[in-house]
């Protein structure tokens, strides 16, 4: 027989709330199902733990509980950490959170010294406090993964140190550049989302207990003890901002998004550069899928959920900024809400740096497929301006001629550097054959010699200074 009422409108006995004591009335199971959250928050369990075990810790120190009740606490709590840990702890709606999940567990533990626990805390300042040690722990993996990404990219970089490929600008044929200077460049874009992960560390790391509800707390406690504990780098200075603070939250989903942008942009180059048309790079096999009705497919699947989760991260963070416009100051349940929009930013993220770094790692390129066209979109045309500009030639006037040397070599269907002696010079008479030394790709990128350019001898430079980098980042060597 098949049961018509689903399991969360299933009566359950009326189970004691922790804020009770004002109610005449029993919650409606439907209130309970619409508002509880522990479905999802039960990931901050560790986080409320080690909060609540740092509030009892500074509770003793200050007097407010004796040295034996906060030790009994402390031992209660890491027991419930063990049964959740292990999957035997029991969750259920009618305690709404992880937080009243935690408490009430201790209380059939303790009895009265775990009804202690919640003095001078609310909920509110409570959750704060969980969800920035979350972010925090959060912001140290992501870090960790992207490092290890830049990684591949520097290991992929190094296995083809001197491949030359068509660079391109509004997918267009452009400038040659090598291989390893495309590749690091997707380095440089990790780094900034390093760097923005570390500054919105700063601004996380503040400890918002102490709080209160709003308005703090008449009871003599220790916010710099609890903040010690816990490595927070100070306390938050006002008790209506403290509780209610999303701001860390929306940064970090910002990070997320514009790092998974980033990831985007990857996937896509290279969804395009392993294909028939491009067929620049090649794909590990372990990394594709197959097609269940086309045998001869390998699909890129991977690069394109990459490129598709992107769109998770951007709306998360949306859904943040939409969610805090019209909160009147100090905390609304609507908070609550912030949660799952967060740890979908995250799981996504880690997520996409867990799949990209090995790939990276297990890709090459096809450097005879990438020769065999390399002298087509006349890549050298920029490197015979400037070196015709460095024989004294106005900018203008040069990129003139070589427009219509340009022109000549598409009419003939050749490249520049099979235009004969005597075109060159019908187009300019300053003409010398020692400027053909401009031409050829691979001439080409080893004179793009200024800072940040795509010589070799830059490109090297740049490779020295990521092993250097990624040797003092997290997981190096
Ligand atoms: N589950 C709540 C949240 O995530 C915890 C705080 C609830 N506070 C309250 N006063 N109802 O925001």
């Amino acid at each position: 027989m098949t049961d018509p009422v689903p399991p969360q409108h299933r009566p359950e006995p009326p189970a004691p709330k922790a804020w009770g004591g004002v109610f005449s009335e029993a919650t409606d199971g439907r209130v309970e199902a619409f508002s509880e959250s522990i479905s999802y928050d039960r990931r901050l369990a560790d986080d409320d733990i080690d909060g609540s075990i740092a509030h009892a810790r500074m509770l003793a120190a200050t007097g407010i509980v004796s040295a034996a009740e906060a030790a009994a606490i402390e031992r209660g709590l890491e027991e419930i950490r063990a049964e959740i840990h292990a999957g035997t702890f029991a969750y259920s709606i009618a305690k709404e959170d992880i937080h009243l999940h935690v408490e009430s567990a201790l209380t059939a533990r303790l009895g009265d010294v775990g009804r202690k626990l919640h003095t001078a805390r609310s909920r509110n300042d409570q959750v704060a406090t969980d969800l920035r040690l979350h972010c925090r722990r959060a912001i140290d993996r992501l870090d960790g993964a992207l490092a290890g990404v830049q990684r591949a990219f520097l290991a992929l970089a190094d296995a083809h140190r001197d491949l030359v490929i068509p660079g391109y600008t509004h997918l267009r044929r452009a400038q040659p550049l090598l291989a390893a200077h495309q590749l690091l460049a997707w380095c440089e874009r990790l780094d900034r989302d390093r760097q923005r992960l570390a500054d919105c560390r700063r601004r996380t790391n503040v400890l918002p207990l102490g709080s209160g509800a709003l308005a703090g707390t008449s009871l003599p406690i220790d916010r710099d003890h609890v903040a010690a504990t816990l490595g927070f780098e100070g306390v938050t200075a006002n008790s209506l901002d403290g509780a209610s603070d999303r701001d860390f939250v929306c940064e970090l989903a910002f990070v997320v998004a514009l790092a998974m942008v980033h990831l985007s942009q990857w996937a896509e180059e290279w969804i395009l550069w392993s294909g028939e048309e491009y067929g620049f790079l090649r794909l590990p096999q372990a990394f594709c899928t197959g097609s269940s009705i086309m045998p001869q497919k390998i699909n890129p699947d991977v690069l394109e959920l990459v490129r598709g989760k992107s769109a998770r991260a951007i709306g998360n963070l949306q859904t943040l900024l939409v969610l805090l416009k019209g909160l009147p100051t100090a905390y609304n349940r609507d908070l609550q809400e912030d949660k799952e929009a967060i740890f979908d930013s995250i799981d996504t993220l880690e997520a996409a740096l867990g799949i990209a770094a090995p790939l990276v790692a297990a890709t090459r390129f096809d450097a005879g497929r990438i020769a065999a066209t390399l002298d087509r979109g006349h890549l050298d045309a920029t490197s015979l301006m400037e070196a015709i500009i460095a024989s004294g030639v106005p900018q203008r006037t040069a990129h003139e001629t070589v427009g219509r040397l340009v022109r000549r070599a598409l009419d003939k269907g050749v490249a520049l550097a099979d235009l004969a002696d005597g075109e060159f010079s019908a187009e300019w008479a300053g003409w010398n054959a020692e400027l053909r030394g401009a031409l050829g790709a691979s001439r080409a990128v080893e004179r793009m010699r200024s800072f940040g350019s795509t010589a070799p001898a830059r490109v090297a430079d740049q490779m020295e200074r990521w092993r250097r980098r990624l040797e003092a980042a997290p997981g190096g060597r």
